[in-house]
């Protein structure tokens, strides 16, 4: 803005003093200088404001796809253009990919807040045999269960729909939102997130896959760890406590997908996953199981 001004305050002034001897060529030259200095002070201004690129960058994005990919017939329940939603995965057995930036800051910081309310500390799917007194300390977060309806500020709605997109699974078939917090210390011992009938009894439906969102950034631990990836450490009578193998850390807005069965429909054993005990700060994490039936 400022490069911009000066110049064409300065070529204003100009042209009123010298306009009776002008001739052709000066004029040319000077307008073609005028243009030059323009444009170069207009890509200043527009490299200049780091904030706003960023803000732009998927805008652009979505335009260069329109320009690769004309438009494409859509059904009723589609979407008129293509969009993106970046991913890596992580690894194949479990089957778990990563979702950088999938949810916004504020849309986190809402979450946390509607959910600071209700934390309770967290309980368990008990085994046969187990009691609330067997197993003290597998599972030390707080949480609350919350859907969508419950957030007045909207933005679990809007993560809902975005993980129904990301996985192609409705929305009618994800449990409540599990928000969890845990303070340092905190943790869950490895466990799956199915339900195998020989230890939890006949299902009515079968826990697929797992979302997590992280809501916050954790300093130091609190990372989602798959002890058994790529069917390593199987065979070392594995302490469930213990934080091995495949370690994610927590970023503020990042998604986890993993699925807890197979493509056949038998459970994953390398989908046993925990939390690592935070060591440094405190971890929020937004969970949504979904289900091979509607809940
Ligand atoms: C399902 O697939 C896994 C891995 O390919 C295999 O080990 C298992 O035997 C299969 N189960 C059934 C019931 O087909």
């Amino acid at each position: 803005m400022k490069g911009g001004g000066a110049i064409r305050s300065g070529g204003g002034g100009g042209g009123g003093l010298m306009r009776t001897r002008l001739r052709l060529p000066v004029v040319l030259l000077s307008c073609s200088l005028f243009f030059l200095a323009g444009f170069l002070g207009s890509l200043l201004f527009t490299q200049d404001p780091q904030g706003e690129e960023d803000v732009e960058r998927p805008l652009r994005r979505e335009r260069l796809m329109e320009a690769v990919w004309p438009e494409m017939a859509y059904g009723e329940s589609g979407e008129p253009a293509p969009s993106l939603i970046p991913y890596q995965i992580l690894s194949w057995q479990p089957r778990a990919l990563y979702f950088p930036q999938f949810a916004t800051a504020e849309q986190c910081e809402n979450v946390v807040k509607t959910a600071k309310a209700r934390l309770r500390p967290s309980t368990l799917a008990l085994r046969k045999g187990e009691s609330e007194e067997t197993t003290k300390g597998i599972r030390t977060s707080s949480g609350t269960f919350l859907s969508a309806e419950e957030d007045p500020t909207g933005a679990l709605a809007e993560i809902e729909t975005k993980i129904a997109k990301a996985t192609m699974m409705p929305r009618s078939h994800g449990e409540p939102f599990n928000v969890l917090r845990y303070e340092i210390g905190q943790k869950y011992a490895s466990h799956y997130d199915a339900f195998d009938p020989a230890q939890y009894g006949p299902q009515k439906s079968q826990r697929v896959a797992s979302f997590l969102l992280y809501l916050t950034d954790v300093e130091e631990g609190g990372e989602t760890m798959f002890p058994y990836e790529n069917g390593d450490n199987m065979n070392i009578g594995y302490d469930y406590e213990q934080c091995i193998g495949l370690k994610v850390k927590p970023r503020k807005g990042d998604g986890l997908l993993f699925y807890s069965l197979m493509v056949n429909g038998t459970i994953d054993p390398t989908s046993l996953h925990g939390s690592c005990p935070v060591i440094k700060g405190e971890k929020w994490v937004a969970t949504k199981w979904i289900r091979d039936k509607t809940v």
